[in-house]
C-alpha cells in the first residue's frame, strides 16, 4: 500500500518527508517521490523507481538546495496502474507544473477522466489513475466557480472521483498550505507546535508529535503551520477524531499490533473490497488487462489453476465455484508438479496462474510451459508489473496491498475473491449464468468484506484458544467441500509459523486412515458447512466430530452462528457469520490464521519471519 506524508512547518520539509517515508517503508513500495514548495512560487519534484535510497541518490545528483522549503510531501508507491517506473512514480503534476498530487487507492473512473482530458488536448505523461486528478485540480483552480480557491478545487474534483482514494495536493501559488482528501484509504493528521503533518499512518510523524486526528470518510483537510480545518466534500465543516498516540515507533508501524501478520489479518475486509472494486460495471464482470477476447473465453473447454502453497489452496477453493458456475472441468495443480508431467493442454485450455508475488519460480515456469503448449494464461497477481503477469495473456490484480508477514493472509483471501471473478467472467462469456445471476453472485461477493469484519470479533477468543493448545504435539484440521481446502490452509499456516505437525484432511477420509492418529487431548479443528446451505454434508460432519470426540480428541469447531446441532460436540465453538456456501472460505479461514499466529507467538517464534521461509520463492 502506498505511503503518504505531507508537512507544513518550520523544519526543512525534505528531511521530515524522507524521514516519514522511511518510517513507512514497512508498507512495501516500488518507487518513491517528493515535492517541496520553496515559497517563491516554485514546486520542486523528484521521483525515482526502486528503493528510497535511489531517490536520495537522485536528489544528491540534482542538488538538494532547491528542496530547502518548509512545506512539502512525499510518497512511496505500490504500483496498481502502470508498472513501477520513474514516470509512474508520484507526485504527479499538471501541465503547468504548479499542482502536484500524491495518491493512495484506486480511482475507478480514471479511464473516463483520462479520455475527457485527452479530448481537451491534455497530454498525459504516465499510465496512472492519479495523474488525471492533478490536471483536474489545476483546471478547477484556474477556471469556473472554484477558481483561485485551492481547497474548493480539490473538493470539486473529489466529488467527481469514484473508488478509493487518499489525495495530498500542493499548489505552487499556495506555498503555506497542503490540502488532503480521504475516501476509504486511511489518512491521519499530526498536530505539532507550529507544524502540521498529514500521513497514511502515524508512524510517519510519531517522532515529532503524538497528537493526531483521524480523518473520517469523505473528508477534506487543509493543513497550515497554524493547524488544520476539516470539511466534507461539499465544504461543510466536519468532525474528525482526535487521539493521542501511545504506541512506540515499532508498534506504530504495525498499526499498534505486536506483529504485521495480525495487522494484515485485520486488513482483510479492505483487501477484499479493493480486489472487487471496479470489476463490475454496466452489468458485466471486467478483468484488468484483457488480452483475451470474449470469443477466447467462450472457446475455453478446460481450466487449470496452477499455483504454490496458499495460492494453490485458493485455487482448490475456487474449483468448486468455477465448476458450478461454468460447467467447465477445473483441475487445480501444484505448479511444481504441473510442468514435469505431460498435462493435456491446447489453445482452448485456460490456465489460471495464481501468485501473490508474481515471481514464484515454479509458477512462472509452469506459465511458460503452458504458453509453449498454446494454452491461454490468465494471471491472478498482487504485484503490478511482476514477471508472471507480464508473460500472461490476461491479468486480474488482487489489490490486497503488500504483505509483510511471510505467511499469506490478506493476499490469500484476495486470491479467492479474484479467482471467483475469473469464474464469473467465464460464466458470463459462456452464457452459463444469466446476467442477473452474475450480478447476484457479484453482490454476494461484495457483502463479504462486512462478513469478514464480523469474524474479526472472534480474534480474542481464538487467541485465548491458541494459548491453551500451544503445547500440543500436533493439530489436525478437517473439512468437507470448500471446507477441505480451508483445512489444508489452516494446517499450512500452523506448520510454517508454529513448526508443529499439522495436517488437513477431507473429513470423509477419516475412516480411511487418519482416525488412527486421534488420541486423548489431540486438538482437531473442524470447519463446519452451513446447516442450511449444506444440510447433508453438515450431518455427516457432525457424525465425524462425534466419532473423534468419542476417541478423546479436543474438538475446536468453526461453525455458522446459530448452528445448535454441532454445539454438544464442540469442546470449543468459534462462530462465523452465515454466508453463501461457496463463499464460506472467506470467513472460515480467518480464525485459522489467528490461531496459527497466536500459537507461534506463544511458543516464542517470530510470527512475521518464520524460519527457513522467504516471501518470494524465486528458485525451484
Ligand atoms: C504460505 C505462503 C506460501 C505462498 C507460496 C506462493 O503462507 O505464503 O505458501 O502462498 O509461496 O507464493 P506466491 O503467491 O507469491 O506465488
Amino acid at each position: 500500500m502506498c505511503g503518504i506524508v505531507g508537512y507544513v512547518g518550520h523544519r526543512q520539509a525534505l528531511d521530515v518527508v524522507l524521514g516519514g517515508l522511511r518510517r513507512m517503508e514497512y508498507r512495501g513500495y516500488d518507487s518513491a517521490g517528493v515535492a517541496v514548495l520553496d515559497g517563491d512560487g516554485a514546486l520542486n519534484v523528484e521521483r525515482k523507481a526502486g528503493r528510497l535510497a535511489n531517490l536520495e541518490a537522485q536528489l544528491d545528483l540534482t542538488g538538494r538546495k532547491e528542496f530547502a522549503g518548509t512545506a512539502g510531501m512525499g510518497h512511496t508507491r505500490w504500483a496498481t496502474h502502470g508498472p513501477p517506473v520513474d514516470r509512474n512514480s508520484h507526485p504527479h503534476r499538471d501541465v503547468s507544473g504548479k499542482v502536484a498530487v500524491v495518491h493512495n487507492g484506486i480511482i475507478e473512473n480514471f479511464a473516463t477522466l483520462r479520455a475527457e482530458l485527452e479530448a481537451d488536448g491534455v497530454e498525459l505523461s504516465s499510465d496512472t489513475d492519479t495523474e488525471s486528478a492533478a490536471h483536474l485540480i489545476s483546471r478547477a483552480y484556474t477556471t469556473g466557480e472554484t477558481a483561485g480557491d485551492f481547497a474548493a478545487s480539490v473538493r470539486a474534483v473529489c466529488r467527481r472521483l469514484e473508488g478509493a482514494f487518499t489525495l495530498v495536493v500542493t499548489h505552487a501559488d499556495q506555498p503555506d498550505t497542503i490540502v488532503a482528501a480521504r475516501r476509504s484509504s486511511p489518512l491521519v493528521v499530526g498536530v505539532g507546535e507550529g507544524e502540521t503533518f498529514v500521513a497514511s499512518d502515524v508512524a510517519a510523524f510519531i517522532e515529532h508529535t503524538r497528537e493526531a486526528v483521524e480523518l473520517g470518510q469523505d473528508q477534506v483537510v487543509v493543513i497550515t503551520r497554524e493547524g488544520y480545518e476539516v470539511t466534507d466534500f461539499s465544504g461543510e465543516p466536519a468532525q474528525a477524531k482526535p487521539f493521542t498516540v501511545d504506541w512506540d515507533l515499532s508498534a506504530a508501524e504495525k498499526g499498534g499490533h505486536e506483529y504485521f501478520m495480525l495487522k494484515e489479518i485485520e486488513e482483510q475486509p479492505e483487501a477484499l473490497a479493493n480486489t472487487l472494486r471496479g470489476h463490475f460495471d454496466n452489468g458485466r464482470i471486467i478483468l484488468d488487462e484483457q488480452r483475451l477476447s470474449d470469443q477466447d473465453l467462450r472457446d475455453v473447454d478446460k481450466v487449470f489453476v496452477i499455483a504454490c502453497g496458499s495460492a494453490y489452496h485458493s485455487g482448490l477453493v475456487a474449483k468448486y465455484a468455477i465448476e458450478h458456475w461454468t460447467r467447465l472441468p477445473v483441475e487445480v495443480e501444484l505448479a511444481s508438479e504441473f510442468r514435469y508431467r505431460d498435462p493435456v493442454l491446447d489453445r482452448d485450455t485456460l490456465v489460471v496462474a495464481v501468485s501473490q508475488s508474481g515471481e514464484t519460480a515454479d509458477t512462472l515456469e509452469a506459465v511458460r510451459h503452458a504458453r509453449e503448449q498454446k494454452a491461454r494464461v490468465l494471471a491472478v497477481c498482487n504485484t503490478n508489473g511482476a514477471q508472471i503477469p507480464r508473460e500472461s495473456d490476461a491479468v486480474l490484480y488482487t489489490h490486497a496491498g503488500p504483505e509483510i508477514g511471510v505467511a499469506s493472509t490478506k493476499a490469500f483471501l484476495a486470491q479467492i475473491a479474484a479467482n471467483y471473478l475469473v469464474g464469473l467472467a467465464l460464466a458470463q462469456a459462456r452464457g452459463t449464468k444469466y446476467p442477473d445471476e452474475v450480478a447476484r453472485e457479484f453482490a454476494e461477493l461484495e457483502a463479504m468484506p462486512a462478513a469478514v469484519q464480523k469474524v474479526l470479533s472472534t480474534v480474542d477468543q481464538v487467541k485465548a484458544l491458541g494459548r491453551q493448545i500451544a503445547d500440543s504435539k500436533a493439530v489436525l484440521f478437517l473439512g468437507r467441500h470448500v471446507g477441505f481446502p480451508v483445512a489444508l490452509e489452516g494446517a499450512l499456516k500452523l506448520k510454517e509459523l508454529a513448526y508443529m505437525h499439522a495436517e488437513g484432511f477431507a473429513a470423509g477420509e477419516l475412516k480411511h486412515g487418519p482416525i488412527a492418529l486421534i488420541e486423548e487431548g489431540l486438538p482437531v479443528v473442524v470447519v463446519m458447512p452451513s446447516p442450511k446451505g449444506r444440510a447433508v454434508l453438515h450431518a455427516k460432519l457432525v457424525s465425524n466430530i462425534s466419532e473423534i470426540q468419542a476417541r478423546g480428541a479436543r474438538t475446536i469447531v468453526i461453525a455458522e452462528e446459530g448452528d445448535e446441532t454441532v454445539r454438544p460436540f464442540a469442546d470449543e465453538l468459534v462462530e462465523i457469520p452465515a454466508v453463501p456456501t461457496l463463499l464460506q472460505p472467506l470467513v472460515s479461514t480467518v480464525p485459522l490464521q489467528v490461531l496459527a499466529a497466536e500459537i507461534a507467538r506463544s511458543r516464542g517464534y517470530d510470527v512475521d519471519k518464520p524460519r527457513n521461509l522467504a516471501k518470494s520463492v524465486t528458485v525451484e
